[in-house]
């Protein structure tokens, strides 16, 4: 039997339905926020995350799945939805002269070392916001984040941290004074530092590599290279947060590992998966249209790991049912059951939440029951015990008490939807 790739998982039926709700709760608080949403293909040109994401990440140095085309173009699976938004609004003209406040939802993919909580094919939703500079949408995304956190119920599981990186000139004149420091110290990091001193120094400020962390103590702080302008933006950012009653905590080190980050960066964490901490991360990328070849246009977004969201929200509600049905339609002769068909069909039509099960199959009633009951149903149907035309009779399966009844049609496909 070929077996699924490695870090590729398959969602299987017991849990799809949980999926459903926590991607249902997230893409209705979206909605609130009047985001709209954009559909973007899982295919681009490598070139794209090359350039949007920098040559100088892991994702892109190591983490594309690429591949020719037949006419030898090169094109990458997305390993995320910053870089391919930008292009399709660009692409559209749908920055030029207005504002956009955008989410997109759906599978990502990495090269990474799987673990719990970390897969080659992941699941994001993203949100972006186009054409405002202030610090004021920092704090609508921020706030959009945790209304999700508590409506999911895992808002105690989870905690913001932020940290601006300043303008991209801030950026440089930082990374050259840490450059100028660290490079005395370079043979005793870690060798992932080492290597990191080279591409990508700013990513040495989040190893976890206790003698490194020892030499970062006296390091410069990226805080006193920030000017006035990003310091302002930062504050007022904060001072919103705090009107907004969000808890955040200021966390320097905070450096993403993505290169086309500006001011504000922040990461929902979680200590409840391990090594997975970040749930959801963003921040501002005023640089990344310029970079692609759009105009100068101000932009944030975040995007939540559906993944780990959906191992906190198993912490936080272990008991989710995993009901495949509510209705369970009997059918007590082989035939009624084109007669039992219609009548599912109605109750589908009359309630159409209601996941109605018509057994199929054949076999005595015993036989039924037991499918009903594995099934979670609340209530059977009885097709064919009706003793009066135009009355079903119902059994309700979970409480002995209201047991089975005989009733009008219309007020037993009533009861049938007080589940
Ligand atoms: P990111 O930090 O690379 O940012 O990913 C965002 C979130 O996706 C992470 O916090 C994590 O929850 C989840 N994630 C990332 N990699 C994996 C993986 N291998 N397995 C499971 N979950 C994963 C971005 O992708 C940016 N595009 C976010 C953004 C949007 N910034 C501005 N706008």
């Amino acid at each position: 039997m070929v077996k699924a790739v490695r870090g590729m998982r398959d969602i299987l039926p017991t849990h799809s339905e949980r999926w459903r709700q926590v991607e249902a709760t997230i893409l209705r608080i979206l909605r609130s926020y009047s985001y709209a949403e954009i559909r973007l293909p899982l295919l681009e040109y490598t070139e794209l995350f090359a350039r949007g994401v920098g040559e100088a990440t892991d994702i892109i140095e190591k983490e594309m799945y690429s591949l020719a085309d037949r006419d030898g173009d090169s094109l990458s699976l997305r390993p995320e939805g910053t870089a391919s938004c930008v292009r399709a609004l660009e692409e559209h003209g749908l920055l030029y002269n207005q504002t956009q406040r955008v989410f997109y939802a759906g599978p990502m993919f990495r090269y990474e070392k799987p673990q719990k909580g970390r897969y080659r094919q992941f699941s994001q939703i993203g949100a972006e916001a186009y054409g405002f500079a202030g610090p004021d949408l920092d704090a609508e995304l921020i706030a959009l984040g945790h209304t999700c956190w508590q409506q999911l119920g895992i808002g105690d599981r989870v905690h913001l941290q932020l940290n601006t990186l300043g303008s991209g000139a801030a950026r440089l004149a930082f990374r050259q004074a840490l450059l100028d420091y660290l490079q005395p110290h370079a043979e005793a990091l870690d060798p992932d530092s080492q290597r990191r001193l080279q591409s990508n120094p700013l990513r040495i400020l989040d190893s976890k590599i206790a003698s490194t962390q020892a030499i970062l103590q006296d390091a410069p702080q990226l805080l006193d290279f920030v000017d006035a302008d990003g310091l302002e933006h930062f504050q007022a950012l904060q001072s919103l947060l705090q009107q907004l009653d969000i808890p955040y905590q200021l966390n320097p080190n905070l450096v993403r590992g993505l290169d086309y980050y500006t001011h504000t960066v922040f990461e929902w964490v979680t200590d409840d998966l391990g090594a997975q901490g970040a749930v959801c991360a963003g921040g501002r990328y005023d640089g990344l249209v310029e970079r692609l070849g759009g105009r100068d246009t101000p932009a944030v977004g975040f995007a939540i790991g559906l993944d780990r969201v959906m191992l906190l929200h198993e912490l936080a509600q272990p008991d989710h049912s995993d009901i495949s049905a509510d209705v369970y339609v009997c059918v007590t002769n082989a035939d009624c059951l084109g007669a039992a068909m219609q009548c599912a069909q109605r109750l589908r039509e009359a309630a159409p939440d209601l996941r109605v099960r018509v057994h199929m199959g054949g076999g005595q009633l015993k036989k039924q029951f037991k499918r009903a009951d594995a099934s979670g149903a609340t209530w059977a149907l009885l097709c064919g015990a009706e003793t009066q035309e135009d009355e079903l009779v119902i059994k309700h399966l979970r409480d002995a008490a209201i047991g089975q009844r005989q009733l009008p049609a219309g007020e037993a496909l009533n009861q049938l939807q007080q589940i």
